[in-house]
């Protein structure tokens, strides 16, 4: 168990977030902060209300300020505007690149010694403006994204298959939008390669609802886009880390000639710990999923061009 999480951003994201870690009891306190006034006070207050009735003892505060987030051993970055019907991630990239800069400079005088996981779009690029803002190691900054992307993958394979999504292993690599990358050739069902149970054109079929998986909810709900896949996912990283446990997760990593790629935060699978990132595995991959990766690291590296920073 941390000491304390912090939270930025108590929208939809970040509100559920926050609920999910006190629930699992993942630090002693958990903060929840944004610039709007009252809200994540009273979302903060509604969750501790809920300890006795859940059984959790997570105080879960609410602020404006960065000062009851002081010393958080774990940041989580949810702020920013989410996703409208038409729009892409990357439309989102300069209103968002300005508040997670203001953000990141915040974590980086309150909170020198965080681990931070973003999650604010157009992901990949936001980490590398935390990164820069920090100047935090890359063991400290990374994202959210690949256990999203994997989870919808998993579940729309277990729905084709009609077998348990637990029994579906899978991996989503490469940037967080259409270019996204789920590994075929390491798709299993319970280390049976998927390949022997669903013919190409379905898994074609369940590879391009995966990348449209965002878009999808954003298309039901017309408001907002999804969070409650986001925030379970954001959540099993922080459980890796908070519990030491060694996961291997796929995470937007800043990579340095990993897979050929360098200077750029791209999902790759990597091993999380107390220390945040501890690992980058290099595993081998198809040709056609290596060129599908470049191609996906392609588009990251225009989305970053259109930040100045
Ligand atoms: P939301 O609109 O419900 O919440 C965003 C919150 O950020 C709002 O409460 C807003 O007041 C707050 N905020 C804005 N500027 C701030 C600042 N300077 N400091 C602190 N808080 C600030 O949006 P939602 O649905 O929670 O999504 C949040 C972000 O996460 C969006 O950018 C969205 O696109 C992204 N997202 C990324 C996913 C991923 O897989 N990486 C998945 C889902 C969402
Ligand atoms: C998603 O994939 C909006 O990036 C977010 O749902």
């Amino acid at each position: 168990m941390l000491n304390k999480i912090t939270v930025v951003g108590a929208g939809n994201v970040g509100a559920t977030a926050a609920q999910r870690l006190a629930e699992q009891e993942l630090a002693r306190a958990v903060v929840l902060v944004d610039v709007i006034e009252g809200v994540p006070q009273g979302k903060a207050l509604d969750q501790w209300e809920s300890a006795p009735i859940e059984g959790f003892d997570t105080r879960v505060v609410g602020a404006n300020d960065y000062g009851p987030a002081a010393g958080s051993e774990l940041v989580v970055v949810t702020a920013g505007i989410a996703r409208k019907p038409g729009m892409s991630r990357d439309d989102l990239v300069r209103t968002n690149a300005d508040i997670v800069k203001q953000v990141s400079q915040e974590i980086k005088r309150h909170c020198p010694n965080a681990i931070v996981v973003l999650v604010s779009n157009p992901l990949d690029v936001m980490c590398w403006v935390t990164k820069q803002v920090t100047g935090f190691p890359r063991e400290r900054v990374f994202g959210m994204a690949g256990v999203l992307d994997t989870a919808r993958y998993r579940a729309f394979l277990a729905e084709a298959l009609d077998v348990s999504v637990e029994d579906v292993q899978a991996m989503v690599l490469g940037g967080h939008g259409d270019t996204m990358v789920p590994l075929i050739s390491y798709t299993t069902v319970s280390g049976v390669p998927v390949t022997q149970l669903l013919d190409r054109s379905t898994l074609d079929k369940i590879v391009e609802r995966t990348r449209n998986g965002g878009a999808e909810i954003v298309a039901f709900l017309k408001t907002g886009s999804a969070y409650y896949a986001p925030s379970a996912a954001v959540v099993q990283m922080v459980a890796a880390i908070a519990r030491d446990k060694k996961r291997v997760l796929p995470c937007a990593a800043w990579l340095e000639g990993e897979y050929g790629l360098s200077g750029i935060y791209c999902g790759v699978p990597c091993k999380l710990g107390r220390k945040g990132l501890e690992q980058i595995l290099e595993v081998k991959l198809a040709a056609e999923e290596q060129a599908a990766l470049k191609k996906s690291a392609d588009a990251v590296k225009e989305t970053m061009a259109a930040v100045k920073l």
